[in-house]
């Protein structure tokens, strides 16, 4: 099997900047509130007109040019998000078309926040197989056209955004290190869109309910993400042969600052080293992952040969983590 790494990053964020006091016209909170509970002081909203594949697209053709990769030389073109633009087609396939990644296999993947990571290894493992040379990975949200904006449970966390990146076979020793990816349905309702699918299609009654929205039981899912996190970063840093001591820098998925804080703590690894973008984002969900990384890397945190680990969990509910050597 070839070693695979990532060949380049990019990401795209939607102009529009909706701050905590934007929020407060919308729903009785505060700013004080929000930025207390979870670390987020605005987040991006896409213009009306933007799709999540509007998204995808301008993160994609950001991380083909930092790979310096052209669309036809793209094998596959993986999507990862919980908003796309519709049931069917897929969004990956109106994306690949977009680029001109004429050559590519493309499809749509949904694990939630968990999603980049879900995608990342489902590419490295064409590409170690030798069935492919090069994948497109983009995690890619419009949140803001799935949030209830009369619900200060949900509509105050989340954020619109796209993050994308090249993957490709790498030098022996390099690249990803370890995998690991986990999932537990029981745990489902407790971050679920309850109305539009096949088991409670859309109705006059689910649109009286709002129940075509983000529904969070918010406590059920901070108590399992911050087992998850903790879990997921361990188990990683395990499987690559890892010590603490060895990680050079951390990229975990920006739910919750609270939930950075407590993985950054269980690691014992220097706030300095991890990036942070939920208080600029909110929780992007499968678009918050790879922006992270595609920032960190352009502003010369992560830098060759370091040592990271990428870790997230999300909806399913789903987590996963990967050791990296950049
Ligand atoms: N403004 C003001 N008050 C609010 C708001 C708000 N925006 N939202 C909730 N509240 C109220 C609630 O109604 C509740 O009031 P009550 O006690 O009278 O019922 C109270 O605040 C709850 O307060 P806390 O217990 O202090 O809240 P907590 O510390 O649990 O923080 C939060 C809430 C931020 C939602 C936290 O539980 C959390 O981050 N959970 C994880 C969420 C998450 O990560 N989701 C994304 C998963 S990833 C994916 O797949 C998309």
């Amino acid at each position: 099997l070839r070693d695979v790494g990532f060949w380049g990053t990019g990401s795209y964020l939607p102009e529009k900047i909706m701050t905590n006091k934007d929020m407060e016209s919308l729903v009785a909170t505060s700013d004080e509130w929000i930025r207390t509970r979870t670390g987020i002081r605005e987040r991006r909203i896409a213009a009306p007109e933007q799709a999540t594949s509007d998204l995808a697209v301008e993160a994609g053709r950001r991380a083909l040019e930092n790979a310096g990769v052209a669309p036809e030389e793209i094998d596959m073109v993986i999507v990862g998000s919980c908003a796309f633009d519709m049931f069917l087609p897929a969004t990956a396939c109106l994306v690949a078309d977009r680029l001109g990644a004429r050559r590519a296999a493309a499809f749509d993947l949904e694990t939630a926040c968990t999603s980049f990571i879900y995608g990342a290894a489902i590419a490295s493992q064409f590409i170690a197989t030798g069935m492919y040379e090069k994948v497109l990975v983009i995690g890619a949200e419009v949140m803001s056209r799935i949030l209830d904006f009369t619900d200060r449970n949900t509509c105050v966390l989340f954020g619109d955004g796209a993050g994308a990146a090249v993957l490709g076979p790498v030098p022996a020793g390099q690249g990803i290190r370890s995998i690991h990816l986990g999932a537990d349905g029981s745990g489902g309702k407790a971050l679920s869109i309850p109305a539009g699918g096949t088991r409670m299609p859309v109705s006059e009654q689910t649109l009286k309910d709002r129940s075509h929205y983000v529904k969070m039981n918010g406590k059920e899912v901070y108590k399992f993400a911050v087992k998850a996190m903790d879990d997921a970063s361990t188990i990683a840093l395990e499987k690559a042969g890892w010590q603490p001591e060895d990680l050079d820098f951390l990229v975990p998925h920006q739910a919750n600052q609270r939930i950075i804080d407590s993985a950054v703590k269980k690691l014992g690894i220097d706030p300095s080293r991890v990036e942070v973008n939920v208080d600029r984002y909110g929780n992007m969900s499968a678009a918050s992952l790879p922006v992270a990384l595609d920032e960190a890397v352009r502003a010369g945190k992560i830098n060759a040969g370091d040592r990271i680990i990428l870790v997230g969990f999300g909806a399913g509910l789903t987590w996963g983590s990967m050791a990296i050597q950049w």
